[in-house]
Parts: C-alpha cells; sequence; structure tokens
C-alpha cells in the first residue's frame, strides 16, 4: 500500500483523548444520525484505555483540530474486538478506514492479542468489503438490530501468521 496511491498522506493517527470528542461526536452524528454513541458511552470506552482498550482518532497533519476518522480495539486476553472504526463521509474512499484498521490490528498485535473479532451490520457493503480486503471472514450471522441494520455479522481475523 503506497502513501500516494492511498491518499493518507497528510494524516496523522493519535491516541484518541476526551479533548476529541466533541468532534468525534460530530462525526458519529454524521455517519449514524438515529443511532449515534452518545458522548458518555465515548467517556466510558476511553476511560478503559489503555488496560482494556485501545482508541484512536485521524486527523489532517497540519495543525486542524478536526477528527476525520477514528476506530477503536477492545483487548482481552488473547482477544481483540473492534468497538468501532469511522471515517468522515467527505474523507472516505481515500484509504483512510484502512490505515485505521491496520493501526488497530498492529496495536492489537503489540498487545498480545491472536485474534481480531468484530460486528458489522449484514447489508453495510463498504465495511464488509474493508474487512473482507483486510483478511477478516465471516464465522457467523444473526438477526437482531445493530446499529440500524437488520442482521449482523460476526467476522475473525487470526493474527497469527
Ligand atoms: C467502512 C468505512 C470505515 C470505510 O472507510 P474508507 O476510508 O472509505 O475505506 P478505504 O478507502 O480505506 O477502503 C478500503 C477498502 O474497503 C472497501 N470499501 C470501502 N468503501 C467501499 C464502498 N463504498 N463499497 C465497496 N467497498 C468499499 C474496499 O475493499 C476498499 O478497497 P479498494 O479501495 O481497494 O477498493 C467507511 O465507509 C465508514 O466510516 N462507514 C460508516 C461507518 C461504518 O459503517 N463503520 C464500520 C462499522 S463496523
Amino acid at each position: 500500500m503506497t502513501a500516494a496511491k492511498t491518499g493518507v498522506d497528510g494524516y496523522r493517527i493519535q491516541p484518541m483523548r476526551w479533548w476529541h470528542l466533541p468532534s468525534v461526536r460530530a462525526v458519529e452524528l454524521e455517519l449514524y444520525p438515529d443511532t449515534a454513541w452518545s458522548l458518555a458511552t465515548f467517556w466510558s470506552e476511553i476511560s478503559q484505555i489503555p488496560k482494556a482498550r485501545e482508541y484512536f482518532v485521524l486527523d489532517q497533519d497540519k495543525g486542524s483540530t478536526e477528527v476525520v476518522g477514528y476506530g477503536g480495539v477492545a483487548i482481552s486476553g488473547r482477544q481483540a474486538d473492534v468497538q468501532t472504526l469511522a471515517v468522515k463521509s467527505a474523507n472516505q474512499r481515500c484509504g483512510l478506514g484502512q490505515h485505521l484498521l491496520d493501526h488497530l490490528i498492529s496495536r492489537a498485535l503489540q498487545r498480545g492479542a491472536s485474534e481480531m473479532l468484530l460486528d458489522v451490520g449484514g447489508t453495510n457493503y463498504p465495511a464488509v468489503g474493508l474487512y473482507e480486503k483486510a483478511g477478516f471472514c465471516e464465522i457467523n450471522r444473526r438477526k437482531g438490530c445493530y446499529r440500524g441494520y437488520e442482521e449482523t455479522i460476526v467476522m475473525r481475523k487470526s493474527l497469527r501468521n
């Protein structure tokens, strides 16, 4: 993956901190108008860093404080679970989602995880495409509302070589 092709040049990934939350929440509301995580949920998630969570934001490396993407993973023993992954609509299809996911995988590996799991909406084709490209495979499918989707796909990737 080259920066020129993917368009990740000029962006940086940093640990998510409380002062990022208003900007994170704005992206969340844009992407999930009906099922957005509340500020309290984000607070609860980042309060578990570093023991049980890793969260990152993506912004432009030009002094801008505007968050264009974010992702988080729960770590428990050898298992890592993607909690959320999002890129602002205007910045999608430039390789940023893949960039963030690669970072979450790399952090999970550094924390000793041997597998990564996630839930994704059954008709969320951009996300399913992203995860399949990253080597995730479907291991289960269940009915029930997940962030506005009627069906949930559970996907898994082994982090062992
Ligand atoms: C899913 C999401 C994070 C992808 O981010 P992105 O920055 O647009 O993705 P990338 O540009 O890195 O794309 C990487 C790969 O994902 C897949 N993909 C991304 N968008 C796609 C789309 N609209 N249709 C089909 N495949 C898509 C492709 O395989 C792509 O590789 P390619 O460019 O070589 O074809 C973004 O669409 C998003 O934030 N969606 C709303 C929130 C969400 O659904 N998050 C996932 C929760 S489980």
